[in-house]
């Protein structure tokens, strides 16, 4: 299976560590892929995902999955189900939300970094990075005040949300937000420990 990537996205390493975690990650063959904004990938919207948003994953020709969730599902399901996902439904309900709340905080971040990044420097918005900012912080302080959603095996949204921490150090390392959430931060030097999230630390592309 062909995996569209990379390195840097956040989104992209829930899906590789996920596969690491349900042991397929050598099932997966990786392709570096760019969709910075901006440079339209024509030929990717073409054969894999018309949004030009990694992850993909080609399962056999003709059948390309996106997003992020699809994925994991079904990587889930390939190893038999339940690995990531309870199968209790109210333990269920409430993973599938944590793990939402983590993309959402994703979403946000990958935002402000493209509007730092991409956007020329007479259009940028502060007031809309801020605003961004705070969404994620919604989220840290969530987690924060809510230490037992960290505790337990571990589950998609554990995998969400060390990928968004691991991605506020890489691109928004001038936000210490450790001092803040030490729950937090004791929790993602722990599972950071785990092979398929130290393996899959963001790097910027080669
Ligand atoms: C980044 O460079 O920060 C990035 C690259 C791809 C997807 C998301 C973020």
């Amino acid at each position: 299976m062909k995996l569209f990537y990379s390195p840097a996205s956040p989104f992209a390493r829930i899906v590789r560590a996920a596969a690491i975690e349900l042991g397929l990650a050598d099932r997966l063959e990786l392709e570096l892929t760019d969709v910075a904004p901006g440079k339209p990938n024509r030929p990717y919207a073409e054969t894999a995902n018309p949004l030009r948003k990694i992850p993909a994953l080609e399962v056999q020709s003709g059948l390309t999955l996106y997003d992020s969730s699809v994925i994991c599902e079904y990587l889930d399901s390939l190893a038999g189900g339940g690995g990531l996902y309870p199968k209790d439904a109210a333990k269920r309900w409430r993973v599938l939300t944590n793990f939402s709340l983590t993309k959402g905080m994703c979403d946000a971040a990958v935002s402000m970094r493209y509007e730092v990044a991409v956007r020329p420097e007479p259009q940028r918005w502060s007031v809309w990075v801020e605003d961004q900012w705070d969404r994620v912080e919604g989220g840290l302080k969530w987690f924060e005040q809510n230490p037992a959603q960290q505790e337990g095996a571990i589950n998609i949204a554990h995998l969400g949300l060390a990928s968004l921490l691991g991605y506020i150090d890489f691109r928004w390392g001038d936000r210490p937000w450790r001092p803040k959430y030490p729950h937090l931060a004791k929790w993602f030097d722990r599972v950071e420990q785990r092979p398929s999230l130290s393996t899959t630390r963001p790097a910027v592309p080669k």
